[in-house]
């Protein structure tokens, strides 16, 4: 088979691979990713699209985008490969900051259908990590659909990790809750959670939900837990928090927790006594779908693998599996 060997670095006046000029380029931007993630998009892909579409008229917007490329957070910044003037890939960056942590985020690499395997996807998302590693970002992140074998081989080639492998499901809308009726679950009780029973659930929702991708879920889930501080943003600040806690005969099983968030989707945050029965986490999920029915869709993100029953008896349907890739330094 032919190969085609591929100019990594985009300074290079005759290299494809080039930055990406907000100014110029987003609109083919946009064109790229929808075409290239159309079948995979969530509601939060789309308004993301929708974004991009609405600033690439902007003008205004344009004009000051192209001043802070490196610190806002819409895909700004990153690199196309273009080719007779057209663009026909693209890898974006997106910077993140989280409690005083400076994360790069490669997004949307994409390589449009009719110049696939010629080493396109592969090249810019070098070109990204090589200029994230020039930035100074001390963590460098990525996720990838777990039925991605082609993604997932340039990224691991390229020095990426596995860090966590979390599955997505969302509430069906019209099924109903089912109260599990066998004998041991009929003694499962949900309240708010005991703040006695906080260190667990620290401990769980860190098992969970893994404290290095909190950036992502702009969470810190120290602020569930006891002390002055956090009963002040909660009472007093009206930092609208719901918590259902399952129990058996004194015996906390699973908490899920929930607040008002700016995407399209409100997420519940599940934790669960490892290798605990479902019903504990099915209780609690039905709690809080029954309480929140005003949201039209919740989601449950879990550790791929694990409770999967006890989510689906609460109404939850799996949605995609994410592998979430750390570059190594
Ligand atoms: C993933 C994508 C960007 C790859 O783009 P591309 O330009 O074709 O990628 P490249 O040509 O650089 O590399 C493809 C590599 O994957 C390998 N590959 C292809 N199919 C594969 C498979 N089924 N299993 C494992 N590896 C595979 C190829 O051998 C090649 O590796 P090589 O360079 O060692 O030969 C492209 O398929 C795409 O746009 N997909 C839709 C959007 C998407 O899923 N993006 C990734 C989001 S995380």
């Amino acid at each position: 088979m032919a190969s085609i060997s591929v100019q990594v670095h985009a300074s290079s006046p005759t290299s494809p691979v080039r930055p990406m000029n907000v100014l110029r380029d987003l609109p083919q931007v946009a064109d790229l990713i929808e075409l290239c993630f159309s079948s995979t998009m969530d509601e939060d892909g789309q308004s993301f699209l929708q974004e991009m579409r609405r600033a690439s008229r902007d003008n205004n917007f344009l004009r000051w985008a192209g001043q802070v490329v490196d610190s806002a957070s819409l895909p700004m910044t990153g690199f196309v490969w273009e080719e007779n003037g057209r663009v026909v890939g693209n890898a974006s960056l997106i910077p993140q900051n989280f409690k005083g942590r400076r994360i790069l985020m490669i997004a949307n690499v994409a390589t449009h259908p009719d110049f696939r395997r010629r080493g396109i996807g592969r090249a810019l998302t070098g070109r990204a990590l090589q200029h994230a590693r020039q930035k100074g970002a001390k963590e460098i992140w990525l996720h990838v659909r777990e039925d991605n074998p082609t993604a997932i081989k340039i990224y691991e080639d390229l020095g990426f990790v596995e860090r966590a492998r979390r599955t997505t499901y969302y509430s069906t809308p019209n099924a109903l809750l089912q109260t599990v009726q066998d004998g041991t679950s009929k003694r499962v009780t949900v309240s708010k959670p005991n703040l006695r029973d906080w260190p667990l659930q620290r401990k769980w929702l860190g098992r969970a939900h893994p404290d290095e991708l909190n950036w992502y879920s702009r969470w810190d889930w120290d602020e569930l837990g006891p002390g002055l501080w956090n009963f002040l943003r909660r009472s007093v600040v009206e930092f609208d928090v719901r918590q259902w806690a399952a129990a058996q005969d004194g015996r906390l099983l699973a908490t899920v927790s929930w607040m008002p968030s700016m995407r399209a989707s409100n997420s519940l945050w599940a934790a669960a006594r490892p290798n605990a029965d479902a019903p504990g986490l099915t209780s609690a999920l039905e709690a809080a779908r029954s309480e929140l029915t005003h949201y039209r869709k919740l989601v449950v993100e879990y550790p791929s693998g694990e409770m999967t029953d006890a989510i689906q008896s609460a109404g939850f349907i799996p949605f995609r599996t994410l592998i979430w890739m750390r570059a190594t330094s």
